[in-house]
């Protein structure tokens, strides 16, 4: 029998609360340790644990049939992937932020400046859509320590319980979105696994009702 291939994060946010969802679902994994692949019991399911980052292209290529990923993944690189449920988790803004002692009236007050930030696509189009130019730096991570080494006048990155921005000084100006755990669907999905899809669906809706 044919089984359908799910990718969840390896470590980070969405990583034990993708697990739970599985596990409320009726769907145990069999991973030991450090094992980026893994079955599961009761369920035709492969399980692939992946970098967060990479999973819109495994999606796109059809070497995952679905996964559970941040929406805010999705928007920044998810072109042509499609959403098939919200799950009501791991929920944070993107948004732009300034050292907290720097003025700020509106998002002209961007222009010609420098921002730091993980997710260049997500925060040019903001920019491109309110008709403001200034100059992107593109890093991969600990992006809030930017503007406080001289990098950066304001960074763009997710804000969640808001205690980085705090720590480091900054302030939340701008919420360019807002962004949940959802489950994923490559475009290559087979008729086989769509069928398996379904049933999944079916479980995470009674789940999510469940919770509420
Ligand atoms: C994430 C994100 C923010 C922070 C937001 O960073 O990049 O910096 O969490 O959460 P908070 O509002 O609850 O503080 P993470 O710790 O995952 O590290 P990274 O940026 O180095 O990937
Ligand atoms: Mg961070």
């Amino acid at each position: 029998m044919s089984k359908i291939r799910i990718a969840i994060q390896k470590s980070g946010r969405l990583n034990q609360d993708s697990v739970q969802i599985l596990k409320d679902c009726g769907i145990s994994i069999d991973n030991g340790k450090d094992q980026l692949k893994a079955e599961t019991r009761n369920f035709p399911m492969e399980v692939m644990f992946l970098r967060n980052g990479d999973i819109p292209q495994y999606l796109r290529d059809g070497v995952v049939d679905i996964a559970i990923i941040g929406e805010n993944v999705l928007v920044e690189k998810g072109e042509g992937i499609e959403i098939a449920e919200r799950l009501n988790f791991s929920k944070c803004r993107v948004s732009l932020a300034i050292p907290k002692e720097v003025d700020y009236t509106d998002i002209n007050d961007l222009t010609g400046k420098k921002i730091a930030t993980s997710y260049p696509n997500t925060v040019n189009s903001y920019l491109a859509d309110k008709g403001i130019n200034a100059e992107l730096h593109q890093i991969s991570g600990s992006v809030e320590i930017a503007p406080n080494i001289g990098l950066a006048d304001a960074i763009c990155d997710i804000v969640s319980s808001g205690s980085t921005l705090f720590k480091n000084n900054l302030k939340e100006v701008e919420v360019m979105l807002t962004s949940e755990a959802v489950l994923a669907v490559s475009p290559l999905i087979s008729s086989a696994s769509k069928k398996i899809l379904d049933k999944l669906r079916f479980r995470i809706q009674a789940v999510l009702k469940g919770r509420t």
